[in-house]
C-alpha cells in the first residue's frame, strides 16, 4: 500500500492488521505518550479543500503523536482563493518537503489524481473525497465496532440509516463490513436518498426503519445533509426524524446491547436525538476517539 485512497478491495488481512496495530496504539493516542520517533522527520501536510472537525484535528494529532512536523493547510485563507490549481498547491508544498498529504476534496476522485500526479515518493492519504470514500472513517468504524462487538463480524447484523447516495462514510464503511464478512449489512432511508448504481449489493434494503431496526447489533446513522431539503429529496425534517431519526423508543427494538454510531456532525433532534446520542449506547465519542489511533497506524504504515 503506498497511498489510501479507498478501502474498497482493501484485502481483509490488510484491514485487519491496520485494526489491530490501531488497538494497541489507542492508548498512546488517548494518553499522548510519546512514540515521537516513528515520524520523526517526516513532514505531513492537512490540505483540506472543505471544512472538516474531527478529521481534520485527529489526523493532526495523530501525525504529532508520532513526531511528523505538521502543516496545516486551510484552502479557504490560501492562495486557492486566488483561483492556483490544486495540482500546483500540492507541488508548491511537495517543493517544501512535505511527505505525506492528507487531502478532503469536494469532487469524487480528486484525491487519487493528485495522488497519481504526486512525486513517486510522496504519499495521499484520502480524508474524504466527494460522496466516494472516507477511508480512516471506515476504519475507526470498524474498530469501534470490534471494541463493542468482538473481532467475528460474521455473526453480525448491522443497519445503516440515512443518505447513504450522498455519504462517503457509508461507502467505506460498506466496503470494510463487506471485506470483514459481515453477518448482514441492512441498508434504510428514504428512497431518494438510497443509491441505485449497485453500492447497496448485497444489502438487506427497507425504508421502514421500525422493521430495519429489528434485533441489529449496531445502528449506523448519516448526517441529514441540509442541502438535500434545497434539492427536494426530503420533505420535512418532521418526517425525516419521525421516519428515519433514532430515539430511545426505536432503539429498543434493536438487540439488548446494541450500539449507536454516528460519523459526525450530528443533527441532534433530527436524525438522532440527544437522549441516543447522549446515552449509554452511543459510541459516537468513541468513535471520535478511536479516529486518532487509526490515523496513527495508517500514517505509521505508510510513513513509518
Ligand atoms: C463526515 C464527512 O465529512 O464525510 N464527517 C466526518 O468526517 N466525520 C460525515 C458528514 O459530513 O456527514
Amino acid at each position: 500500500m503506498h497511498h489510501l485512497l479507498t478501502l474498497e478491495h482493501m484485502p481483509r488481512a490488510m484491514l485487519e492488521h491496520l485494526l489491530v496495530r490501531a488497538q494497541d496504539l489507542a492508548a498512546d493516542a488517548e494518553g499522548g505518550v510519546a512514540r515521537r520517533h516513528v515520524l520523526a522527520g517526516k513532514a505531513v501536510c492537512t490540505l483540506f479543500f472543505e471544512p472538516s472537525t474531527r478529521t481534520r484535528s485527529s489526523f493532526s494529532l495523530a501525525a504529532q503523536r508520532l513526531g511528523a512536523d505538521l502543516l496545516n493547510f486551510d484552502a479557504s485563507t490560501a492562495s486557492t482563493t486566488k483561483g492556483e490549481a490544486d495540482l500546483d498547491t500540492l507541488k508548491t508544498l511537495e517543493a517544501m518537503g512535505v511527505h505525506a498529504f492528507v487531502v478532503r476534496h469536494k469532487r469524487d476522485g480528486a484525491v487519487a489524481e493528485l495522488a497519481a500526479a504526486a512525486n513517486p515518493g510522496t504519499v495521499l492519504l484520502n480524508a474524504g473525497d466527494g460522496r466516494s470514500n472516507h477511508p480512516t472513517q471506515g476504519l475507526l468504524d470498524m474498530l469501534t465496532l470490534r471494541q463493542a462487538k468482538g473481532e467475528d463480524f460474521a455473526k453480525l447484523r448491522i443497519v445503516i440509516v440515512g443518505d447513504v447516495k450522498h455519504s462517503r462514510v457509508a461507502r467505506s464503511d460498506l466496503h470494510a463490513l463487506r471485506a470483514l464478512g459481515c453477518g448482514e449489512i441492512r441498508v434504510c432511508g428514504p428512497a431518494a436518498l438510497l443509491p441505485e448504481d449497485g453500492t447497496l449489493d448485497g444489502c438487506v434494503v427497507s425504508h421502514d426503519f421500525d422493521a430495519a431496526i429489528e434485533g441489529v447489533d449496531a445502528a449506523m446513522m448519516l448526517r441529514l445533509q441540509r442541502e438535500r431539503m434545497a434539492e427536494g429529496l426530503v420533505a420535512s425534517l418532521e418526517d425525516y426524524h419521525r421516519d428515519f431519526g433514532l430515539d430511545a423508543a426505536r432503539l429498543r427494538r434493536a438487540a439488548p446491547e446494541a450500539i449507536v454510531m454516528h460519523p459526525g456532525p450530528m443533527n441532534r433532534g433530527i436524525e438522532i436525538t440527544d437522549e441516543v446520542a447522549d446515552g449509554p449506547q452511543s459510541r459516537v465519542l468513541r468513535q471520535v476517539a478511536n479516529g486518532v489511533a487509526v490515523r496513527m497506524a495508517v500514517l505509521e504504515a505508510l510513513l513509518g
